[in-house]
């Protein structure tokens, strides 16, 4: 009998709690306040802008940096030096570096060619560092 009436208790207290909108109005910040707020941070405006001026301040580390990269993960499909393969060349192109920041970011399409996201495998500053080898590859071919 205790038991029955000490368990309704409970209850009762989980359902006011619900009702009054306790509940709801405290688990919303708490999850956005964990993992999710600090990943969403590595991708805010002002945390990127912060990366790209690190990363073009010291740019001859930097291209340097994104070519061994670059020779790990795309090269398969954007060939050697970025001459082009299965997708298309980077090569003595003219970019913008903030579009090839977002395209390496979201990754792109042509067709039944699919080039997935990087967001998740390189870091904000790992992913500048390859803009800034593919930067290099227009510049070269000019000086050419
Ligand atoms: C699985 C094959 C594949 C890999 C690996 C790959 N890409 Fe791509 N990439 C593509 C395809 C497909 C496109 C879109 C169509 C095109 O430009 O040929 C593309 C487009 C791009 C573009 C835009 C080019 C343009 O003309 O607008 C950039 C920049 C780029 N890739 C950079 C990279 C970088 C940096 C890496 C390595 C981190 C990489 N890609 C790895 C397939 C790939």
């Amino acid at each position: 009998m205790s038991v029955n009436v000490f368990g309704f208790m409970r209850y009762s207290v989980f359902l006011i709690a619900l009702l009054s909108g306790g509940v709801s109005a405290v688990a919303p910040p708490v999850t956005e306040g964990g993992t999710k707020g600090i990943k969403k941070d590595l991708e805010a405006p002002e945390f990127v802008a912060e990366m790209k001026a690190k990363v073009f301040s010291k740019e001859e580390i930097s291209v340097a940096n994104g070519e061994h990269r670059f020779n790990q993960t795309c090269v398969y499909c954007h060939g050697h030096q970025g001459s082009g393969g299965k997708a298309k060349m980077l090569q003595g192109r003219e970019f913008d570096a903030d579009y090839l920041f977002k395209t390496i970011t979201k990754g792109k399409k042509r067709g039944s060619l699919v080039m997935p996201p990087w967001k998740r495998t390189f870091t904000p500053e790992e992913r500048w560092e390859l803009v800034t080898y593919i930067l290099s590859l227009s510049e070269e071919k000019k000086k050419q």
